[in-house]
């Protein structure tokens, strides 16, 4: 967690010097903080709050000003940098291509056919958050967002047991949410900015980001719209990993026949979401046996190459030589 975040003293909507109308108006529609007037969409303020686009900047502005989120010199960048958090997957190999491990402020987007350890690694990463940082984690919590009803407690339960951390502790500390629709998807991560400083959560899990988008909007006719939603909720998505220093992890199943995507910008040809958003993009596809094997697709910055990983009882782990 960033120190001078920490330190930085609780401000209410009301330090904001904004009118009592526009106050109880944003309450209402649930935001409720300055974090969520700050990565809020600014279309959808101005429509809530009934005042024009450029007001509703102001507003956000003066949001992001209060959490010092606007003109940074570099040095602060680079102070900025040293708070970036990473959480071991439990596998090595795969921390070194990720660069040591799935980072805060930014989206990790893990996509690839159905079982090749999508949800896995997500429940990894919820168990190895909690760890102290020596050993990987950030001692943190971490928010789950189900939305195909994949999640195993009993799962947890053996990575945690598996990494020396105490069973029920460790279930103690995901918060897990069932999403049955995109709208009830959206909702829920409105209501996580509340949640995340709360609760002290360094992982924030949408697993999947897609199917209730693709369930919602099926057919070519929908594609455009589903695109902008989908690309919005991204948006949203990567604001709340930089302004609560948090991992922000999504899943995405893509089908092994191309074909059948054909013409589908959600589903283009390396078959991730991310194409509009920024942040880390890998591909997973299975391997002999309980192997796997992780890329890492469209990232400069990230060493190039593959990393093997295996899915055993305990967990994501690394092959043994
Ligand atoms: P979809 O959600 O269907 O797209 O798949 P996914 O990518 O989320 O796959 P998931 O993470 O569910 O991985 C499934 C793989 O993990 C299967 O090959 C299972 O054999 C393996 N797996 C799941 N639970 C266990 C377990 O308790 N022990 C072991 N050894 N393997 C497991
Ligand atoms: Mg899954």
């Amino acid at each position: 967690m960033s120190e001078a975040k920490e330190e930085r003293p609780v401000m209410r909507l009301e330090d904001l010097g904004l009118s009592p109308t526009i106050i109880r108006k944003l309450k209402e529609a649930g935001y409720k903080t300055i974090e969520a007037v700050a990565v809020a969409n600014v279309n959808d303020l101005a429509s809530i709050l009934g005042v024009p686009i450029n007001t509703v900047q102001k507003i956000v502005n003066k949001a992001r000003d209060a959490l010092g989120l606007r003109f940074k010199t570099a040095l602060e960048l680079k102070q900025e940098s040293r708070n970036i958090g990473r959480i071991t997957t439990g596998s090595k190999r795969l921390d070194e291509l990720l660069g040591g491990g799935v980072e805060t402020r930014t989206i990790t987007e893990f996509y690839g056919e159905f079982g090749t350890g999508k949800t896995q690694i997500c429940m990894q990463l919820s168990v190895n958050v909690q760890l102290p940082p020596e050993e990987g984690g950030l001692s943190g919590k971490a928010l789950y967002i189900d939305t195909e009803g994949t999640f195993r407690w009993e799962r947890i339960e053996k990575m945690a047991r598996a990494v020396g951390l105490d069973p029920d502790e460790a279930m103690k500390n995901i918060i897990v949410a069932r999403a049955i629709s995109t709208d009830h998807q959206i909702a829920i991560v409105n209501e996580a900015m509340e949640l995340i400083p709360k609760e002290n959560i360094r992982l924030l899990v949408i697993d999947s980001v897609t199917s209730h988008f693709r369930a919602e909007y099926p057919g070519r006719e929908n594609l455009a719209v589903r695109q902008q939603r989908l690309n919005q909720h991204l948006h949203q998505l990567a604001r709340i990993a930089e302004v609560y220093n948090v991992a922000v992890v999504v899943t995405n199943q893509v089908m092994a026949r191309p074909d059948v995507f054909y013409g589908d910008p959600t589903q283009a040809v390396g078959g991730h979401v991310l194409a509009h958003a920024p942040g880390v993009r890998v591909q997973l596809r299975k391997a002999r046996g309980n192997r796997r094997i992780a890329r890492i697709v469209d990232a400069p910055h990230l060493p190039e190459g593959e990393a093997v990983f295996l899915i055993t009882d305990e967990g994501i782990r690394d092959v043994e030589e």
